[in-house]
């Protein structure tokens, strides 16, 4: 017999475990650097247009689709459309996106953790140095260590299932990263020449919008809203029937845009002001591994004002900060498929994550190698003009190219075969009065529409600009 499905203990507990999917290192790292490279304010009002106009709807429907069938991805699709082959494979899509997004945020997670244990350690200098970094991710002993731990929370926190586990690390982790990042903010901007940096983030120049800007806002958006990963959907999956799913996705929205904008007050300022001689172009390079290069500098430029034990200590805080955001959305990118393999292959919970944590752990390791130790997966190939490792490939491949392709199809699935009537009757649930509102007329208008559209036009930029070194617009 089937055990009854697990479900949140209430709305605020999905809130909280939903937004701790969607605030992680896209947040706190991606988008302010994102900002400082594509011109401050021009790209804040993108991004803000983006996340109302397009990936409302697109959350909402997610969690609908998921909360109405109780299912992961495969599941769901299956359910939805009488279980047609075809859609069940888009299902499948949408487990396996997750699986290999999985895999690169779990290099960076490992960093993170290095950068946070070396920090607390006092060695700070050496991360900034010229060679830390490269040595730091090529070293095995660093690598294989951080990666022990980061398994062993994330197993941890998801072989307690969902309440007590995934519920309860967000519960916790959350109010303490929001508490960090408001102090680290406030610090910030007491500081000489913070203000420079303050108006490059918030004063918008039209002029500075172009395709990149566009585009990169587009990406951020929905890696930053865990749109396309069919997490929403399985997190939806656990809601209770009488939660406001509207009103949760807004505030899921609401928290995981403030949480990125408060970021950026505190990284855009810090640049500014500790680092007048660090040219925003620098950051130019598309390589994750930049930022990497760049955050440590940030904080020893401190050490001349506060000197190097406290730069070590907000260093820290900074650190575990990323770390919680981290282990939070790990924790819910793991969660797809080891609700796949319970729900569709009848696996306990146990099992399943067995499988996704060695799997995946084996694509981790093998990523993690592709950055110089092994020759073969750090030039594994080479497209669009250059040569790429295999941390590249799954990177841009599953985070650049298949997030807006799930979103498509999602829209076209929800649209034209599972209806709109239907995902009006679901979203009613808890909200009898949502079809009257302005909103459900948004929802419905724009995901048979120009939200599909505006996906299509972005994946094939995307699709041209990697994998043929050339951009339409
Ligand atoms: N949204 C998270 C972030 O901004 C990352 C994430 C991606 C989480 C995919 C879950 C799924 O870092």
């Amino acid at each position: 017999m089937n055990t009854p499905r697990e479900h949140f203990s209430s709305k605020l507990g999905f809130i909280l475990a939903a937004a701790g999917s969607a605030v992680g290192i896209g947040n706190i790292v991606g988008f302010p650097v994102s900002a400082a490279k594509n011109g401050g304010g021009a790209f804040l009002l993108m991004y803000a247009i983006f996340v109302v106009a397009i990936c409302l709807p697109v959350m909402i429907a997610e969690m609908a689709i998921g909360r109405k069938t109780e299912k992961n991805p495969v599941g769901a699709y299956g359910a939805l459309s009488g279980n047609d082959s075809k859609w069940k494979l888009a299902g499948l899509l949408g487990v396996i996106t997750p699986f290999m997004v999985g895999v690169f945020y779990t290099v960076l997670t490992i960093w993170i953790f290095i950068y946070l244990v070396a920090a607390m350690v006092g060695n700070l200098d050496y991360l900034a140095s010229a060679n830390g970094f490269n040595e730091i991710i090529n070293s095995p002993g660093y690598l294989f260590g951080a990666m022990a731990a980061v398994a062993f929370l994330v197993g941890a926190i998801l072989k307690l299932g969902v309440q007590d586990g995934i519920e309860r690390a967000a519960k916790i982790m959350m109010p303490a990263l929001f508490v960090m990042l408001i102090a680290l903010v406030i610090f910030v901007l007491t500081l000489d020449n913070a203000m420079a940096g303050l108006e490059f983030y918030l004063i918008p120049d039209i002029s500075k919008i172009n395709s990149s800007v566009v585009n990169g806002a587009m990406a951020q958006a929905f890696f930053s809203l865990s749109l396309g990963m069919g997490i929403l959907i399985t997190y939806g999956s656990y809601i209770s029937k009488k939660a406001d799913i509207a009103g949760s996705a807004k505030l899921v929205a609401i928290t995981d845009t403030s949480v990125a904008f408060i970021a950026g007050l505190m990284v855009l300022p810090a640049i500014f002001s500790f680092n007048p001689e660090i040219d925003p172009n620098e950051l130019s390079s598309s390589s994750v591994s930049m930022i990497f290069l760049f955050l440590p500098k940030i904080f020893l430029a401190l050490q001349t004002t506060l000197g190097y034990f406290l730069a070590s200590a907000i260093a820290s805080v900074f650190f575990l900060l990323v770390f919680f955001a981290a282990i939070t959305s790990l924790v819910s990118i793991m969660e797809v498929p080891v609700a796949y393999f319970i729900d569709e292959k009848k696996n306990s919970r146990g099992k399943a994550l067995r499988t996704v944590l060695t799997t995946g752990g084996i694509l981790a390791v093998l990523s993690t190698l592709s950055f110089g130790l092994v020759d073969g997966l750090t030039s594994l190939t080479s497209y669009g003009g250059g040569s790429k490792s295999l941390f590249d490939v799954i990177y841009d491949m599953f985070y650049d190219t298949i997030l807006p392709l799930n979103g498509l199809i999602l829209c076209l699935f929800v649209s034209y075969r599972w209806k709109k009537h239907n995902l009006h009757k679901e979203l009613e649930q808890g909200n009898p009065t949502f079809s009257e509102t302005f909103l459900a007329k948004y929802v419905d208008l724009s995901l048979g529409t120009f939200v599909p559209v505006i996906l299509l036009v972005i994946f094939i930029n995307t699709v041209a600009k990697i994998y043929f070194g050339h951009s339409f617009f």
